[in-house]
């Protein structure tokens, strides 16, 4: 038998590994759609994705057996669907703070949902919501950190991980019984309406958060400061003496 190293109440007390598959957040979607109901916190990790989605269409890919690639089903059935973000913010606050007893100082969330360190990319989520009315009927929540990889491809400039940080390996399942705990925890806040708790959180935690900065949305360059993220989940820049708020695709962040 083997010992269940997941302390927490419900995420992760379902655990499949899988060797290898497309993607966990696929497979998870398929459990949801072709089999019996699932509990929720069942997590589905994968030594090797070969097909790892990331947000906006892009690929996510990491190096087979060296970090972590997961997702949780989640039932937020409680949450309004206009308040998704929230869901966002208290699964980004409970990655971070595994996270941060590790890297300490350096280690932020960008907007909306990366996990950086200085300014490098330690990973991401792919949060796929299914909502019916009003409601969130299931969250799939796909997590990706990159943890005992090495060294990344030319093409990926700006990814780091934490053995490149700290120049050790580390337990893939131990720390994901940890990120486990940490986001079950903050989970049960958000349940228990402490959306306060749960924002505020989030954007003390924030990366470029009230620093002068330099974004681009569309074929415009301008300086401007991070204020904050609206309920909604728009980021809040103000720039030119006015307060804007942009999603995903409208704005990006540049380093220099
Ligand atoms: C991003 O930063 O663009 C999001 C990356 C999300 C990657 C994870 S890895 C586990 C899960 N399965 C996927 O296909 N994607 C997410």
């Amino acid at each position: 038998m083997q010992n269940n190293i997941f302390s927490g109440l419900f995420v992760g007390q379902n655990l499949l590994t899988l060797k290898e598959v497309d993607s966990t957040n696929n497979f998870l979607k398929n459990l949801l759609t072709n089999s019996k109901p699932l509990p929720e916190g069942t997590v589905i990790m994968a030594e090797h994705q070969y097909a790892g989605r990331g947000q906006q269409q892009n690929k996510w890919v990491s190096q087979p057996g060296k970090n972590l690639t997961f997702s949780i089903l989640f039932k937020p059935t409680f949450l309004n669907a206009v308040n998704q973000f929230d869901l966002t913010r208290t699964i980004s606050v409970g990655v971070y703070d595994t996270l941060r007893t590790l890297l300490g100082d350096g280690l932020k969330i960008k907007w909306p949902n990366d996990i950086y360190y200085n300014d490098r990319k330690l990973g991401g989520m792919l949060i796929e919501n299914m909502v019916q009315g009003n409601r969130i009927n299931n969250s799939v929540v796909g997590i990706g950190l990159n943890i005992n990889q090495g060294d990344f491809p030319e093409g990926i400039g700006n990814a780091t991980s934490v053995k490149q940080i700290l120049h050790k390996d580390y337990d893939l399942r131990l720390l994901l019984s940890e990120i486990c705990s940490h986001i079950e925890a903050y989970y049960l806040h958000l349940k228990a309406g402490k959306i306060d708790l749960i924002r505020s959180s989030y954007l003390s935690r924030l990366y470029w958060l009230n620093e002068e900065r330099t974004f681009r949305a569309g074929d415009e360059i301008f300086t401007g400061i991070i204020k904050g993220v609206a309920d909604n989940g728009l980021l809040q820049v103000y720039r030119d003496g006015l307060t804007a708020s942009y999603n995903l695709k409208e704005i990006e962040f540049l380093n220099k």
